[in-house]
């Protein structure tokens, strides 16, 4: 799997974001250690509170399936803006280890960066 077929998933899933309260369609891309891709989208609620983010929505798809064990995400939104995850997002996504490689895009910028360079001393148990 290379780098730009991640992002070609996260592109293609982030159109299937459900967004209709903010506009704001993100889509994530989470490849295992064993290769595999668990991609995710937004999906918005009319109570907002209860809207899960693109990131979290492809951990949750992947740990349900058996997988923990993470190499790189990659959070895509077709926005000037990047699509920097939100802390509930980072806090999940520290659960399952400090080396997960992290590629943010928008269609203006990308910022590589890692779960331990966006939560620093983040919680565990
Ligand atoms: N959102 C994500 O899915 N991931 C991010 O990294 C940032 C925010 C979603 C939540 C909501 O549906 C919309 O973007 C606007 O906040």
């Amino acid at each position: 799997m290379t780098k730009k077929h991640l992002i070609e998933k996260a592109k293609e899933v982030s159109r299937k974001a459900y967004a209709p309260y903010s506009n704001y369609k993100v889509g994530a891309a989470l490849l295992t250690k064993s290769g595999k891709v668990y991609t995710g989208c937004n999906v918005e609620n009319s109570s907002y509170g209860l809207t899960n983010c693109a990131e979290r929505t492809a951990v949750f798809k992947a740990v349900s399936e058996g997988e923990m064990e993470f190499k790189e995400m990659v959070i895509y939104a077709e926005s000037p803006n990047l699509p920097t995850p939100c802390g509930a997002c980072r806090q999940v996504l520290s659960e399952f280890g400090p080396e997960l490689k992290i590629t943010i895009i928008s269609n203006k910028e990308q910022l590589e960066t890692s779960i331990s360079e966006l939560l620093p001393l983040g919680f565990r148990f």
